[in-house]
């Protein structure tokens, strides 16, 4: 067998690497990566259900592939990820060309359908998915995504991962250590532990590990000169966490730390269980403890009940807390969610106004920190080419700021010191030292 598989991708981190694992089966079964879906004899696309604008641009990719699948009837597809989960065989309705829909924690049942059983779905609940070992097909030899763990129990009100993604489960210690080590083995360098909400890892297993347990342990293996993490819940931030992130010089400076919105108030109706002033007193802790740390935040702007003063409040905690860098969206409405009941939503006109005045004073704020690191000498782990400029290369600072500079292919996995010497709004412009 010599067919052609294409897997295309929407949503966040998780979802990327879910693609590698699907890749990794395919790989597997003897097939073949394709240039695109035109030359592909079976199509998986992953999706993402987060907002609305996500399920759009499934309907748009799902739509052009009735097309391919009227001229080439022997076209094999099946639809994963999020939506796949959360609408299930109705796709099959709206969609009769689709032959497979599966979820994220089916990931290991696709086997089936490419061996060819009769089968048409797997959206199962599949207790066991976190002790299976998948095959994955990276993208990269430099930095890897390693999942620690599946699922989020923490059912913030607009959030649709939990009936999703399921419940939470951590993967064994063992099997962890064990990828990380042969990553290592193979020559990557970087390690980004994933989950929805990595500083609960072990809080559900019968293992005595925490997330910083884990974290040394994977410190400790040779070869790994960079550990990152994504994605932590403000609340689980502990003392023992940040002191792990200061003690483990393989620990980068940067964490992501989604607020999602300044007013005590709306994180109230949100059930984020933390107030603005228990968030601010962490990021406190934080910036005491490693004063070079790197703060990125995710914001939601327009959830229902947020008036003029709780938009302020935002405002003034992008001000006050001075992040890196931040993701910033509109409220959506999302299936089976708390927050589709409560009252006052926002209309879309003052959504978007206040998603524009969110983006205008972080870019003044964003681009204000990279100039301040014109000038200084970091440590970047080059990635690879650059996708705008083939003649340069381009890697990452320790608090996972872009920098693109010239240098040789020979770099590419290496740690190297360069000089900032233009700061630009999402990237830094560097040489060689
Ligand atoms: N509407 C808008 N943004 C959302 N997010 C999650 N659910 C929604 C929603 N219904 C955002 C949050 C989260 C990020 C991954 O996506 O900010 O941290
Ligand atoms: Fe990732 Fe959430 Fe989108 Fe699922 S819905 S792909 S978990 S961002």
């Amino acid at each position: 067998m010599n067919k052609k598989y294409f897997v295309w991708t929407s949503g966040c981190q998780m979802n990327v690497h879910d693609s590698e694992k699907i890749a990794g089966i395919f790989t597997e079964t003897g097939h073949h990566k394709a240039e695109g879906s035109d030359d592909a004899d079976v199509i998986v696309l992953n999706t993402c259900s987060i907002r609305e604008k996500a399920e759009q641009k499934f309907y748009s990719e799902i739509g052009r592939l009735k097309k391919l699948k009227k001229h080439n009837p022997g076209l094999k597809i099946a639809v994963a990820g999020c939506i796949a989960q959360q609408k299930g065989e109705t796709l099959f309705k709206r969609f009769p060309y689709v032959d497979f829909v599966f979820g994220p924690n089916n990931i290991d049942n696709m086997q089936k359908w490419i061996d060819g059983n009769n089968v048409n779905t797997a959206l199962e609940d599949n207790p066991d998915y976190h002790t299976k070992i998948l095959p994955v097909r990276r993208e990269g030899q430099v930095r890897a995504w390693v999942s620690i763990m599946y699922g989020c129990d923490n059912f913030c009100s607009y959030c649709v991962v939990p009936y999703t993604r399921g419940r939470e489960r951590s993967r064994a210690s063992t099997d962890i250590l064990s990828e990380v080590e042969s990553l290592a083995e193979e020559g990557f360098k970087e390690v980004i532990l994933l989950g929805q909400n990595v500083n609960s890892y072990g809080n559900k297993s019968s293992e005595d590990i925490d997330f910083p347990g884990l974290l040394q342990k994977i410190h400790d293996i040779n070869g790994i000169q960079r550990v990152r993490f994504v994605t932590s819940h403000p609340r689980d931030i502990s003392g023992r966490l940040i002191r792990a992130m200061k003690d483990q010089p393989k620990v980068c400076e940067h964490v992501h730390l989604p607020v999602q919105s300044g007013s005590s108030k709306i994180l109230g109706l949100m059930n984020r269980r933390y107030t603005y002033k228990e968030y601010k007193e962490k990021i406190d802790i934080l910036r005491k403890t490693i004063p070079e740390i790197a703060i990125t935040t995710d914001i939601i702007v327009g959830f229902p009940g947020e008036k003029e003063e709780d938009f302020q409040c935002t405002i003034n905690a992008l001000s006050e807390i001075d992040y890196d860098g931040i993701f910033a969206f509109k409220y959506s409405k999302r299936p089976d969610t708390k927050a589709l009941e409560l009252p006052d939503h926002i209309d879309e006109r003052t959504k978007s106004d206040r998603l524009s005045k969110v983006l205008e004073l972080q870019e003044g704020i964003t681009y204000k920190k990279n100039k301040r690191l014109e000038g200084n000498i970091l440590e970047i782990l080059v990635e690879g080419e650059s996708e705008t400029d083939p003649e340069r290369l381009t890697g990452r600072t320790r608090s996972n700021k872009i920098v693109n500079f010239h240098g040789d292919k020979k770099d590419i996995g290496e740690l190297l010191k360069v000089r900032i010497l233009e700061a630009k709004q999402h990237s830094l412009y560097g040489e060689k030292v």
